[in-house]
């Protein structure tokens, strides 16, 4: 898998460490408060499973799947729930988990949908941040790294459901997206 990448940005040490300031970030700003963190499948997983455990305070957990909306690097536009959460936010405070906010599409319309269900704050982590994308502004609270306009993969995010598993975040060689 490692000979299909062309360069790694940032290694595992490096999302280790941040990871842990971001929770210690959260841990202080949230204090003991009734949180729901809410992780965004599949792309969310290896963030949420590291950085919860990095809390100091019991939380809830939940998880919400929505479209791929991506055929192969580009936005398809639409955001539509494949698997919805099953515990009710209603009066709760919600963070959601994601891996990256690329067009912003698919928070701003999470973000909408909590408030809307009656969640009294709703806040953002994600790994990754590319500003230089941005269709739909979001307020972003938690931010691991800020990236330039690159398709990335590894650390839960994908190129055509592969490269998920690997630990560090990296791009891909461009024979890779030729294949396809
Ligand atoms: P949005 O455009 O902000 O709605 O981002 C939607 C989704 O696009 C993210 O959750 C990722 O799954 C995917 N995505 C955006 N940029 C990248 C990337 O560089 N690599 C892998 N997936 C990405
Ligand atoms: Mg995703």
């Amino acid at each position: 898998m490692n000979d299909q990448i062309e360069k790694i940005i940032f290694t595992k040490e490096d999302i280790k460490k941040r990871v842990k300031e971001l929770a210690a970030e959260i841990s202080a700003e949230y204090k003991s408060d009734d949180l729901i963190v809410i992780t965004v499948l599949k792309g969310g997983a290896m963030l949420s499973a590291d950085l919860v455990r990095e809390l100091d305070f019991p939380v809830t957990l939940d998880f919400i799947s929505v479209s791929s909306y991506y055929s192969g690097t580009t936005s398809t536009g639409s955001v539509q729930i494949k698997k919805d959460t099953d515990i009710n936010v209603k009066g709760r405070k919600v963070l959601i988990v994601e891996d990256i906010v690329d067009s912003g599409n698919t928070l701003a319309h999470l973000i909408k949908l909590f408030a809307l269900r009656g969640a009294t704050d709703v806040r953002i982590c994600t790994l990754l941040n590319k500003p230089s994308r941005r269709v739909t502004p979001v307020d972003v609270n938690y931010i691991g790294f800020e990236i330039p306009d690159e398709f990335v993969v590894g650390y839960g995010l994908d190129y055509d459901q592969k490269y998920r598993n690997l630990p560090y975040i990296g791009v891909l060689k461009p024979e890779v997206y030729a294949e396809k």
